[in-house]
C-alpha cells in the first residue's frame, strides 16, 4: 500500500557508513556470553535456527543451510543476540557484519524467514516448534555466510553524488525554511541498509542499470533539497530508460524498510517531477 511522503515515519539521523565484517575469530575471542546463566526455574526452549553457510575459502563446496539449536532463556529477544551467541559459544567461524545493535548503522541486514530486515530490529519467533531461517540479503554476490557483497550498491550511491551541490557558498550557513526542511522527512533518515534494493525485483534483474529504491530515495533526497543547486543536472543524469523508469511501483520496498521508510513513494515522487516538472 502506497503511503505519502508527509506520512513516512521520522526515525533517527542518517548512520554512519562503516560496515564492520565480522569475520572468522580466533577461539581465543569466543567467551560465553553472560545470558549463557541458566535462567532459574525455567524449563529450556530448544529454538533451531537454520543459517546460510558458505567460506570462500573452499569455493568448490556448495552453500548449505546449518543448524543451530539454543536455549531462548539463555539468550536476548532480538535475531542479533541469537548469532551472537551462536557465533560466542557455538561456532566462531560464523559471519555477519554488526556494529550499533540498534538500528543505526545497518550492518546488520539479512533475510529471516523470507523477509529482508535488521537481526538488531527484528524479535526471535519464540514459537519453538518453528525453526527460523536465515539467508543473506538475495540476489547479491556473497562474501561469506550472511555478510553479502555491497561494491555495487555503494558505486551507485556515489553516482548519484550524495552531498550538498551549490556554487554561490553562503557567508554563514545555507538557510533553509522550516518548512523545506520538512521535506526531507522520510529521506533524510535512510541508513543505506540495502533491505528495499534487495527486495526489489527490478533490482534484481538489472541492477547492472537500474539504481535500486535505497540509491533512487537519495537522489530524490538531494533533488528536493532547498539549499541544493543542481536538482536540474541530477534529473538530467537519471533521464534514461534505465536509471529510475524500471521502478513499477510494486511498492516491496516499502513493505520491507526496517526503518519505516517509504522508498516506492519517493520515486513516484522522483518520477512524477520528472515526467512533469511537478514537485508531488
Ligand atoms: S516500487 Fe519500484 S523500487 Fe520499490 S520494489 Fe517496486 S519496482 Fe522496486
Ligand atoms: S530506505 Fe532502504 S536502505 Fe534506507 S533504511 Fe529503508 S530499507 Fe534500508
Ligand atoms: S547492528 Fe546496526 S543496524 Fe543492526
Amino acid at each position: 500500500m502506497m503511503r505519502s511522503t508527509s506520512a513516512l515515519r521520522r526515525g533517527v539521523q542518517l548512520a554512519q557508513l562503516a560496515r564492520p565484517i565480522s569475520t572468522t575469530a580466533s577461539a581465543a575471542f569466543a567467551q560465553p556470553a553472560e545470558t549463557s546463566t541458566p535462567a532459574a526455574g525455567k524449563a529450556p526452549a530448544i529454538k533451531e535456527f537454520k543459517i546460510y553457510r558458505w567460506n570462500p575459502d573452499t569455493p568448490s563446496e556448495k552453500p548449505k543451510l546449518e543448524s543451530f539449536k539454543i536455549d531462548l532463556n539463555q539468550t536476548g529477544p532480538m535475531m542479533l543476540d541469537a548469532l551472537i551467541k551462536i557465533k560466542n559459544e557455538v561456532d566462531p567461524t560464523l559471519t555477519f557484519r554488526r556494529s550499533c545493535r540498534e538500528g543505526i548503522c545497518g550492518s546488520c541486514a539479512m533475510n529471516i524467514d523470507g523477509v529482508n530486515t535488521l537481526a538488531c530490529l527484528c524479535r526471535i519467533d519464540k514459537d519453538t516448534s518453528k525453526t527460523t531461517k536465515v539467508y543473506p540479503l538475495p540476489h547479491m554476490f556473497v562474501v561469506k555466510d550472511l555478510v553479502p557483497d555491497l561494491t555495487l550498491f555503494y558505486k551507485q550511491y556515489k553516482s548519484i553524488q550524495p552531498y550538498l551541490q551549490n556554487d554561490n557558498v553562503p557567508e554563514k550557513e545555507y538557510y533553509q525554511s522550516q518548512e523545506d526542511r520538512k521535506k526531507l522527512d522520510g529521506m533524510y533518515e535512510c541508513i543505506l541498509c540495502a533491505c528495499c534494493s534487495t527486495s526489489c525485483p527490478s533490482y534484481w534483474w538489472n541492477q547492472d542499470q537500474y539504481l535500486g529504491p535505497a540509491v533512487l530515495m537519495q537522489a530524490y533526497r538531494w533533488i528536493a533539497d532547498s539549499r541544493d543547486a543542481y536538482g536540474a543536472e541530477r534529473k538530467e543524469q537519471l533521464e534514461n530508460s534505465m536509471s529510475v523508469f524500471r521502478c513499477h511501483t510494486i511498492m516491496n520496498c516499502s513493505r520491507t524498510c526496517p526503518k519505516g521508510l517509504s522508498p516506492g513513494a519517493a520515486i513516484a515522487a522522483l518520477k512524477l517531477e520528472m515526467a512533469t516538472g511537478r514537485k508531488a
